[in-house]
């Protein structure tokens, strides 16, 4: 059988020359999540020990990451200097979002992400994420750029000071 996942990346990267790529690729990846076959295929992606290891498509105008995360499964506060899509296959993703405080952040506001279902953030957003269910959170996430070759933040768990972007830092669970 096909991997259902490169359709989806074919739609994504033909989205990419619509009026709208962000809108339109939010339609498609929440029409991908609400299908069993895409599910069952991100559940498979679950052995990650960076952020690369779950990229299924990778160029200069477009990142599409693929995961499961575990029960407990948290991102500390982060940007992504890129516009992104949360797309939640199953699971719960709660999101909370931050600016800049002085040297620290504050918090501003939360959401979460119930699948089949979507979040479309901007590209300035500094957010936070956790898996707060006890089974596994199946995602797809695209950003509007290369990912992995945009500078961008984290903010430090125990200084809270705004430092260069290190998935070490970010991912605990
Ligand atoms: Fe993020």
């Amino acid at each position: 059988m096909s991997n259902p996942l490169v359709t989806v990346i074919e739609k994504c990267v033909a989205a990419l020359q619509s009026a709208d790529p962000q809108g339109s690729i939010e339609t498609i990846l929440h029409d991908a999540a609400a299908g069993p076959a895409v599910a069952d295929t991100v559940a498979g992606y679950a052995k990650f020990s960076s952020l690369d290891d779950l990229a299924i498509h990778r160029s200069e105008s477009l990142t599409l990451l693929a995961g499961s995360l575990p029960p407990g499964f948290s991102a500390a506060p982060h940007n992504h200097n890129l516009w992104s899509v949360v797309s939640v296959c199953r699971g719960q993703e709660d999101n909370r979002f931050f600016r800049r405080n002085g040297d620290g952040l504050e918090q501003i506001g939360e959401a979460s992400v119930v699948g089949p279902g979507t979040l479309a953030n901007d590209a300035d957003v500094i957010h936070a994420i956790r898996n707060p269910l006890e089974t596994p959170l199946l995602v797809l996430h695209a950003y509007g750029g290369d990912l992995f070759a945009t500078p961008r933040s984290n903010w430090d768990p125990v200084t809270h000071k705004e430092v260069p972007y290190d998935w070490k830092q970010v991912r605990s669970d």
